[in-house]
């Protein structure tokens, strides 16, 4: 009588293999059973870091030509619960150094659950060199990334990602913090998904007014810093759009430069802040020329994954939710990828109405607000009420401005620079920020 076959479980993302994948596949063969791959979906993935740069197909055929590998099947979440309960496995596979950091649970629960049946964790030590992902992740950033890539993250991640996140950047050093702050939280870890560039922060850092006074090629200055220092997909505001002609090479433009999305709002003549309301003059385009600007921006796009979304001014210029609604429907017949619905309010009730009509409309595309006024409501709402992105469009300038301005102050109060310190990064950290300074 054959004895039945031990299965070993190896969960992984397997996104870069590299040697510590691969020892831990040789720690199970030698327990001479069937290795089951647990591969973590790409939702799984963005769910606790990065998108993966391969996605799930291409991770799938990977692992399923390495030595010893009976199955590859999706993990859909980080806790291997799900999994461990169907498959009952003798064995759970992982390297050593889960023990400590934001694993650590992860790791409990596994041997909790395999408890239930009687099954281990065996666990392998790096040999290789203490090679891990994070390294890998690391050198590739510093490596960059390429136009194409970057600008085909941003529809990856609409795919994987309940809520993206932008945070506004207007140069290099705001760029930098967009693309670097991390924080960690119940053991998962927080970033930003993407980098808005604001015509708002971008006028105002060059001390001039939101009126579409900066033009579009001081914009791609702006543009330009951002890109150079940063991997991350970018969003940008397009204003109005311009001309339609002028549009059309805009989106070329962009989409040469690796730009993922421009946001046209629908609004004509002198550009005016929407924060301003209808405390200024401020007029709507109409549904058919705005419609019409849409899809002549589609029409010349290049690439399958730019996006131009719809922005539309309805709540801004008090015209009530039906209008917003009908503008919404026109423009994602006229080939809108995403449409923003903005508000001042201080309360969100008009703007999640907005939300959840939208939510039940058959040609769903992703939605996506900015919070600048109702900044109480938080992410989770959002989520529920099927907001797919938004936008901290002016968080960075409103924050730094006030430190600055207290700087400025001390130094003139006190005749001399000691007690602006407080408000200063330490001459140490200036120097660390930029690692290719020493
Ligand atoms: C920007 O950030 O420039 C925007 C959003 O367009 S708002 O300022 O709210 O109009
Ligand atoms: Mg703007």
């Amino acid at each position: 009588m054959t004895e039945k076959r031990k299965k070993i479980y190896v969960a992984m993302s397997a996104d870069l293999v590299h040697a510590g994948h691969i020892e831990n596949l040789e720690v199970a063969r030698q327990l001479n059973g069937d290795i089951i791959i647990g591969l973590l979906t790409d939702e799984a993935i963005a769910g606790y870091k990065r998108l993966p740069f391969l996605n799930y197909e291409q991770r799938r055929i990977i692992m399923e030509n390495l030595k010893g590998v009976e199955e590859v099947i999706p993990q859909r979440t980080l806790n291997y619960t799900e999994n461990l309960r169907k498959l009952k496995p003798d064995y759970v596979v992982h390297g050593d150094d889960w023990r400590i950091g934001v694993q650590k649970e992860t790791r409990a629960k596994v041997i909790e659950v395999l408890k239930e049946w009687g099954g281990k964790l065996v666990e392998s030590t790096r040999k290789s060199g203490g090679m891990s992902s994070t390294k890998l992740n690391q050198a590739l950033k510093e490596i960059g990334t390429t136009p194409a890539l970057r600008l085909a993250r941003l529809r990856r991640l609409f795919g994987v990602k309940p809520l993206i996140k932008a945070l506004e950047a207007h140069n290099g050093i705001t760029a930098l913090i967009v693309e670097n702050t991390k924080v960690e939280k119940s053991n998962t870890n927080y970033d930003f998904d993407a980098i808005w560039i604001s015509s708002l922060t971008d006028s105002l850092s060059k001390g001039k007014p939101d009126t579409g006074y900066v033009d579009f090629t001081s914009r791609l200055n702006t543009l330009h810093q951002i890109l150079e220092v940063t991997t991350k997909p970018v969003v940008i505001d397009g204003d109005n759009g311009g001309e339609v002609e002028h549009f059309m090479h805009t989106v070329r433009t962009l989409e040469r430069l690796g730009v993922s999305a421009v946001i046209i709002e629908d609004k004509v003549g002198l550009k005016k802040n929407s924060l301003l309301g209808t405390e200024v003059k401020q007029e709507q385009d109409t549904i058919e020329n705005f419609s019409h600007k849409i899809s002549q921006g589609k029409k010349v796009q290049l690439t399958d994954e730019f996006m131009i979304i719809a922005r539309i001014e309805s709540l801004i210029l008090k015209k009530g939710i039906e209008d917003a609604f009908e503008r919404a429907i026109a423009y994602v017949e006229a080939g809108a990828d995403g449409i923003m619905i903005h508000s001042k309010e201080k309360e969100a009730n008009e703007i999640l109405e907005f939300c959840k009509r939208f939510k039940e409309f058959e040609n769903k595309v992703p939605l996506v607000v900015v919070p600048s006024t109702y900044d109480h409501i938080t992410e989770s709402e959002l989520k529920e009420n099927g907001v797919n992105m938004v936008i901290y469009a002016n968080h960075l300038i409103r924050s730094s401005y006030p430190a600055m301005k207290k700087a400025a102050e001390s130094i003139l109060l006190n005749e001399r620079a000691h007690e602006s310190s407080k408000f200063c990064l330490p001459i140490e950290d200036l120097i660390n920020l930029i690692p290719d300074n020493k």
